[in-house]
């Protein structure tokens, strides 16, 4: 029958453990979550500066929509590149110290975008191994040679520079900023001199380092030592501590000029809502200026940390927003979440593909909404659910 891989597959992701499917959630996206007429602690979400239900947002959502209607109603090169695209743009700038970007509906359509349009048959991509699925995608797809070094380890990366030929014309060197599923961040310092010293290009995809690391929250790079600007590429997202949703990528002023002149993901799209724009410029806003976000948020990071050590749980190396607890087989780790949620803690079993195999985990997200009780009582819950495993 055709196409009855469909099922099989189904059923083969059942029997493993690793089927999905959405779960709705009724209310607004805060430190509770309500699903099925039922109130949980809400531990899973990338709201790490706690903006996405904030209520000054709201606002700006409703004057932007005001002031510029809710739809852009066209792509960006025909009538979609409203007033509140250019602020956004100029604001970001200014921000984030980088010279020109360009707005995107989507993190994953940007990283699609950025590998495809730079990227021939001739040239390479190296990728950190456990870097975001939108980025091993779009590296499989496009016609270049793609590696992966090994997660974290620029000698590795080193190693593999060395041995490509003169013939690779174009390099280009992606990691993430703060890894999404591991919470730990990059080595910036030392990708940046590897690839300086081997003429590649470097990207860091900030989705998870935005707003919450660096001073005012310029991101990982910067909290690394450097500029934005010293990156060929930095990209990040507007969905995850920025609390509403969208992306930009920002480079040098001809490299925007290039992608928009010929990237299709940007050109043949419509433009993100106006009204969105104008919220996440207030969010922007928010992020850079709300330095007390940051400071609770990392004292609730230092307390769950010290108080899931003092219990014997085991945590990897993280110390920002994204504490995995890592279990390893995807049934089990299934059926933790399953007993968090019955004692009212919503925290999401992440299993491969996601992550590689042998590796599900629990993601627990800490952000600014947390108050340090309810870290207590997470920590107690997760005591208690593993002795009962
Ligand atoms: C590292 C990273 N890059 C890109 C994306 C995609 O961003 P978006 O959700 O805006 O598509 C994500 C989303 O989870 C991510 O974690």
């Amino acid at each position: 029958m055709a196409f009855d891989f469909i099922e099989q597959q189904l059923r083969a992701r059942s029997n493993d453990g690793l089927y999905r499917a959405c779960k709705t959630m009724s209310g607004p996206q805060g430190r509770l979550l309500s699903v099925d007429n039922k109130t949980y602690l809400n531990f899973s979400s990338n709201d790490y500066l706690g903006l996405a239900s904030d209520p000054a947002l709201i606002k700006a959502w409703q004057k932007g929509a005001e002031l510029y209607g809710v739809g852009s109603g066209g792509s960006y090169l025909v009538t979609g590149y409203n007033q509140a695209h250019a602020d956004l743009t100029e604001q970001l700038k200014e921000w984030l110290g980088v010279e020109a970007l360009a707005l995107f509906s989507s993190g994953y359509s940007a990283n699609q975008a950025i590998i495809k349009l730079l990227l021939g048959k001739n040239d390479l991509l190296i990728q950190d191994k456990l870097n975001h699925a939108s980025l091993m995608e779009a590296g499989s797809l496009a016609d270049c040679k793609m590696l992966r070094f090994k997660h974290n380890d620029s000698d590795h990366l080193s190693q593999l520079l060395n041995k490509q030929k003169s013939a690779d014309s174009n390099k280009l060197i992606i990691s993430e900023g703060v890894f999404s599923m591991d919470g730990d961040r990059a080595p910036i310092q030392s990708l940046y001199q590897q690839t300086k010293s081997h003429d590649a290009w470097l990207m860091i995809d900030d989705a998870h380092g935005l707003g919450v690391l660096g001073e005012n929250g310029q991101g990982s790079v910067v909290e690394a030592g450097l500029q934005n600007s010293n990156l060929q590429i930095y990209m990040a997202t507007f969905g995850k501590a920025l609390g509403v949703g969208g992306a930009f990528v920002a480079g040098s002023q001809a490299f925007i000029d290039y992608l928009t002149n010929f990237s299709k993901p940007y050109i043949y799209t419509t433009g993100l809502p106006p009204a969105m724009v104008y919220t996440i410029s207030q969010a922007a806003n928010m992020a850079e200026t709300e330095q007390w976000r940051r400071d609770k948020l990392q004292s609730l990071i230092k307390c769950f940390r010290t108080l899931a050590t003092d219990n014997g749980i085991q945590l990897g190396c993280s110390n920002t927003a994204i504490q995995p607890i890592i279990i390893g087989d995807s049934k089990q780790t299934v059926a933790l979440a399953e007993k968090l949620k019955t004692l009212g803690f919503w925290t999401t079993a992440i299993r491969p593909p996601t992550v590689p195999v042998n590796s599900a985990r629990l993601r627990i997200t800490l952000t600014t909404n947390h108050e340090i009780e309810d870290v207590k009582m997470l920590v107690a819950a997760i005591r208690r659910v593993l002795n009962e495993l």
